[in-house]
């Protein structure tokens, strides 16, 4: 199976967090505890003792379809609503962003002798926000990826910001192939916009889908957020008839979270807020439109180009540079430390880039991954994508059965959330609008309770 990875950035997932601990906990309390589309997610990482030989990590895994990521962590501005990895303009910042492609370029190095990997099938870009890179910076970082043998055949996406959309950036871009701009636009309302936090216009937004449009790329992914105080039914509507005037062949519609350390995160609010109606009503508009739902968040054009499909996020590894890149194997998971705070974010990136060589050469923090763990993994990431859960690939990939690893399932096959066709498993309307509360009802004890101990910096 193939899922659309858009990036490996990370979130915390609190509002608060704690992990549904029943099946009927799931389906009719909060809808939003987590959203699950990393598993073991960040927050249950810990250092690694002693920390891993990249060499020995990866001498086992398959290399002939890697999905290649990097982060940088930058960006204009702290938006009110986001945790992610991410440093807002320091006074340094050209310097800075230099300084961080050094490091990267020495990392790329060091990951390449160590890992010896054979192709990329995908490159992703993410952050922060990549295009807060100047022009000759983004040059530089593909040519970095060149070195993985990213090319014309490699499927690439960068995700950007509608102020750092500029065209001679984009037509960077363009040059070098990427197939899929990604952009949060959030909200087309100016009022939502200012009580989200985003410090953005409108205006900005449109100019910048008008200049990705104009220099021309395969996909345009834009992102709009629900649940922003003030919004209703009505103005989410709105946003998504003036994003669907632009036919984007990918659409995102995305929950507001209120995190802790955010702009947002002293406000408490309780599920009942409105944003289950709000993704109703807009899903609804969306089939309507002639787009399908590839999960909870993800809606797609009917008539849009799919991403080739020789990367599995199921079985192939994901290679992630710089610092709060994520990169798996089927057993490691790693990457730097994280956190939100300014000070603590800059201390971690300052220490990434002051790193002897041979450092970016061992995995120093993140999470074994027992084979149970393996398997969680697998039917969390299948349930909730459209294609559902095949019993067969389970069994073909791990030996055993579905249902007799993971318990859960069966209570779930009873319930109205999942539904049976042949061999696979799939979520039900009423199942798909509880993704990020079926999620985390099927993480383990293990891992729900690192997660849940799990102080943010
Ligand atoms: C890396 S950002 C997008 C790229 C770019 N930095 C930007 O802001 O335009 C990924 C997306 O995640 C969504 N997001 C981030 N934090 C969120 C939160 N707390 N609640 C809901 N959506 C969130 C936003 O829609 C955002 O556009
Ligand atoms: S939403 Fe995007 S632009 Fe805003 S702080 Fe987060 S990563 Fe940066």
């Amino acid at each position: 199976m193939t899922l659309t990875v858009l990036s490996e950035r990370d979130e915390v997932q609190v509002e608060p967090y704690r992990a549904p601990s029943s099946l009927d906990e799931a389906l009719t309390g909060s809808p939003y505890v987590g959203y699950a589309y990393s598993y073991p997610h960040k927050t249950a990482y810990a250092p690694l003792a002693p920390p891993r030989p990249l060499r020995e990590v990866w001498a086992k895994e398959p290399t002939d379809a890697i999905f290649l990521y990097a982060h940088i962590p930058f960006c204009e501005m702290r938006c009110g609503f986001c945790n992610l990895f991410t440093q807002v303009r320091p006074r340094d910042f050209d310097s800075l962003q230099d300084r961080y492609l050094d490091a990267l370029s020495e990392q790329a190095a060091r990951v390449l002798d160590a890992v010896e990997p054979q192709r990329a099938a995908r490159f992703a870009v993410g952050g922060g926000t990549p295009t807060q890179l100047s022009a000759k910076q983004l040059e530089r970082l593909y040519g970095i990826a060149s070195r993985f043998g990213v090319d014309a055949s490699t499927y690439t996406i960068i995700e950007t910001s509608p102020d750092t959309a500029t065209t001679d950036k984009l037509e960077i871009l363009r040059g070098h192939g990427v197939n899929r701009v990604s952009m949060g636009v959030q909200s087309f309302d100016q009022a939502e916009l200012a009580a989200a936090g985003r410090p953005t216009s409108v205006e900005s937004g449109r100019a910048a889908i008008e200049r990705i449009r104009a220099v021309g790329f395969p996909t345009l992914n834009l992102d709009l957020i629900y649940g922003i105080d003030g919004q209703t039914v009505a103005s989410f509507l709105h946003s998504i008839e003036e994003a669907l005037q632009y036919e984007p062949q990918e659409l995102f519609l995305y929950p507001l979270y209120v995190r802790e350390r955010t702009g947002l995160g002293r406000r408490a609010r309780a599920w009942t807020d409105g944003r289950l109606e709000q993704y109703r009503a807009a899903r609804a508009r969306l089939l309507d439109a002639g787009y399908e739902q590839i999960s909870m968040r993800f809606f797609r054009r009917r008539d849009a180009e799919t991403p080739p499909g020789d990367y599995s996020c199921q079985a192939d590894g994901m290679i992630g540079l710089g610092c709060g890149a994520r990169s798996y194997t089927r057993s490691l998971h790693y990457s730097e430390e994280w956190a939100v705070g300014k000070n603590d974010v800059r201390g971690i990136i300052e220490q990434w880039i002051a790193r002897d060589g041979t450092d970016f050469e061992f995995a120093w923090h993140g999470a074994e991954v027992p084979v149970a763990e393996q398997q969680r993994r697998f039917v969390i990431q299948s349930l909730l994508h459209r294609e559902g859960l095949s019993l067969a690939a389970y069994t073909a990939r791990f030996g055993t059965q579905a249902q007799e690893d993971v318990a859960e399932l069966g209570e779930l096959l009873s319930s109205p959330a999942v539904t049976r066709t042949g061999d696979t498993l799939s979520l039900t309307e009423a199942g798909l609008e509880r993704s990020d509360a079926i999620g985390p009802y099927l993480y383990s004890k293990t891992t729900r309770g690192r997660s849940e101990a799990y102080t943010v910096r």
